[in-house]
């Protein structure tokens, strides 16, 4: 039998119609000669009806069906009576009574019941991801993905982009986080990598003249995993020839609002997508990629606070940190001593040293530190603006620690005081990054985005040094949404010797470059056109656009927060034979391969 419609967008509009309709058995009430089985596809609910009056058969059927069967059903629309209607229900108002049915499927007793808002663990979601996503919610979520990639593929295709693939089994290089390794079955000892993203390959492709290059592409780091990062992934990746800065993020701006148009309706203004330059956002937000849906932006007290009374504040400033105060609007009454004694806590992890804080009345500041601070009260409130019933949080530290610190708690306040319109989509290009950035742990300069961004035009003379390098900014650009980076882009280096230089700042010796990158490197050499491009992370926009706050509720198969896949049990030991690819155990195909350079012959 063919299926005429979806349960779910059954309504009154289908009145007297016959149906036939397939799904799963949400619920069966059982009033005893009458049964009530409400009936789940993707789109939805419907309430069928049996009863002897419809059909005898049926009804019969209808007493076998058990939660989570899958069946199939035939029946007339009709109205609910008069207090049967429920209308948090499209169908709410009408019922399916039903003159045929057949279960197609049983169903054991699922581990927990499918509906939105269980209380069960991610572990055991995992583990029976199928049945969790059956789940309303889960179904809308991949549903906003899928919408997002489709809005993709049409603003793209639409603008002159061309769809190209690059491999997934590609060559390891450094930089970046640690790779995926493949064996090679053909060459034992040797490994494909799995790629961190197509960066080198659409550069290549720029090269080779596409022009306007895109892909939905996977890319796979093993990383440390967060609520934010997955060790797969899936980028919406774009290259262009013969574009500036401006003009790429103009087009890539057009895009996103394509995007937020087809998936949640909203008309972003392309042209006015704040900018704000990296620097400006360390200084007023801590962070790089700051959360502009709320103010409580961080207010810079060094000055005022170089002669303070107040050792811990004065030590910082001569130590050449920095003292830096945020006004938590409201703050005073809601957060007790004790409140802000764990807040206190919970910043040392971000290297912080204490927290010291005053709450501000009509009748002026109070709190441990006020003593200390009661001279200078008056340019204190003027400086952060603080008003009677606001919290001041202060950090006195270097730049780097206070800037973490006050992020964090700019960031935690706000959602504890419930400050931040949730129905606001905040986006903000952030420019004007360092091209490098250092890692204290390892006492290295690394590439801040990657190796191939171009310095900024009136930098480049700063690459004749290596310690010049480490000063230069870059054309890049990233893409924030409501406080995650979305997306990072940059326009690229096109020309060997400023490539060379660039690489040489970072640290490779010529011949290390060249076992890195040398294909790259050696195309350079063949007209590169200038060029840029972006990638947009397409599992944080999806987990933003569906209202989550982890990526894998937006992606259908995800790994857990230890890398591993609860359903599959991925990663599991493998035979020996498939790591050292030892060709007589495992190549029949390949019997008569014998040397590595099999491919010249
Ligand atoms: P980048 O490394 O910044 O840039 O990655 C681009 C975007 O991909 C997303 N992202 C992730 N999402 C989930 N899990 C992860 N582990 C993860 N890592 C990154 C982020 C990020 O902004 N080739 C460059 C882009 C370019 O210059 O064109 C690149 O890969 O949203
Ligand atoms: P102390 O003088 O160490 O007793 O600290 C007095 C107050 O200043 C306490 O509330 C501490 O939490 C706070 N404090 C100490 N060090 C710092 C710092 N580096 N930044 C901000 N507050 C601090």
């Amino acid at each position: 039998m063919k299926r005429t419609n979806y349960a779910g967008l059954i309504d009154e509009n289908y009145l007297e119609q016959t149906v036939t309709l397939q799904g799963w058995v949400q619920k069966r009430r059982d009033l005893g000669g009458l049964i009530f089985v409400d009936l789940r596809d993707r789109e939805g609910l419907v309430q069928l009806a049996f009863s002897n009056e419809f059909n005898e058969a049926a009804l019969q059927v209808a007493e076998n069906m058990r939660t989570e069967y899958v069946v199939e059903v035939v029946g007339t629309v009709k109205s609910r009576g008069e207090g049967a209607v429920n209308n948090n229900l499209r169908s709410g108002k009408i019922e399916v009574q039903v003159t045929d049915a057949k279960i197609l499927s049983e169903s054991k007793t699922t581990p927990f019941y499918i509906e939105d808002d269980i209380n069960v663990s991610d572990e055991l979601r995992l583990k029976y991801r199928y049945l969790d996503l059956r789940r309303p919610e889960m179904q809308r979520n991949l549903r906003i993905r899928s919408k997002i990639t489709a809005a993709t593929h049409e603003f793209l295709d639409e603008n002159g982009f061309i769809d190209i693939e690059t491999p997934y089994l590609a060559k390891s290089t450094p930089e970046g986080a640690r790779d995926y390794l493949v064996p090679s079955r053909v060459y034992p000892g040797s490994f494909y990598a799995l790629p961190q993203s197509p960066q080198l390959f659409k550069q290549l492709l720029m090269g080779a003249g596409f022009d306007r290059y895109y892909q939905v592409a996977r890319a796979f780091r093993d990383e440390d995993l967060r609520g934010d990062r997955q060790p797969e992934f899936t980028q919406l990746d774009v290259e262009m020839s013969f574009m500036n800065q401006d003009e790429i993020m103009a087009l890539v701006g057009e895009w996103v609002a394509a995007i937020m148009k087809k998936t949640v309706d909203y008309d972003l203004d392309a042209d006015n997508i704040p900018v704000i330059e990296y620097a400006d956002a360390m200084r007023r937000f801590g962070t790089d990629k700051p959360d502009m849906r709320f103010g409580m932006e961080l207010q810079d007290l060094s000055s005022l606070m170089a002669n303070s009374e107040f050792g811990v504040f004065a030590n910082a400033v001569a130590a050449g940190g920095e003292v830096k105060a945020m006004v938590v609007p409201g703050g005073a009454d809601h957060y007790s001593r004790k409140d802000i004694d764990k807040m206190a806590q919970y910043v040392t992890r971000f290297g912080a040293k204490g927290l010291a804080w005053l709450k501000v009345s009509e009748d002026g500041i109070t709190g441990p530190v006020t003593k200390f601070l009661k001279a200078k009260e008056q340019e204190l409130l003027q400086a952060t603006g603080a008003n009677a019933g606001d919290l001041l949080l202060f950090a006195a530290d270097n730049a780097s620690v206070v800037a973490a610190t006050l992020d964090a708690l700019r960031r935690r306040t706000a959602q504890e005081l419930d400050l931040i319109d949730q129905s606001k989509w905040a986006f903000a290009w952030v420019i004007n990054w360092p091209l490098f950035d250092y890692q204290p742990e390892e006492n290295r300069w690394i590439a801040a985005h990657h190796p191939f961004t171009m310095p900024n035009e009136e930098d480049l003379p700063l690459l004749e040094t290596t310690d010049g390098a480490h000063q230069a900014h870059a054309q890049s650009y990233d893409l924030v949404l409501n406080g995650y980076e979305l997306g990072s882009g940059s326009i690229r280096i096109h020309q060997m010797a400023v490539q060379e230089k660039m690489l040489s700042a970072l640290g490779f010796t010529k011949e290390a470059a060249h076992e890195a990158f040398g294909f790259l490197l050696e195309g350079m050499e063949y007209g590169f056109p200038p060029m840029g491009g972006i990638a947009l992370g397409l599992d944080r926009l999806a987990m933003l656009l569906a209202g989550q706050n982890n990526i894998r509720e937006v992606i259908a198969f995800p790994k857990n927060s230890k890398a591993t896949e609860p359903m599959t049990q991925a990663p599991t030991p493998v035979a020996e034979a498939q790591v050292v690819g030892d060709l007589k155990l495992t190549a029949p195909v390949y019997a008569d391969v014998t040397a590595p350079n099999m491919a010249e012959e």
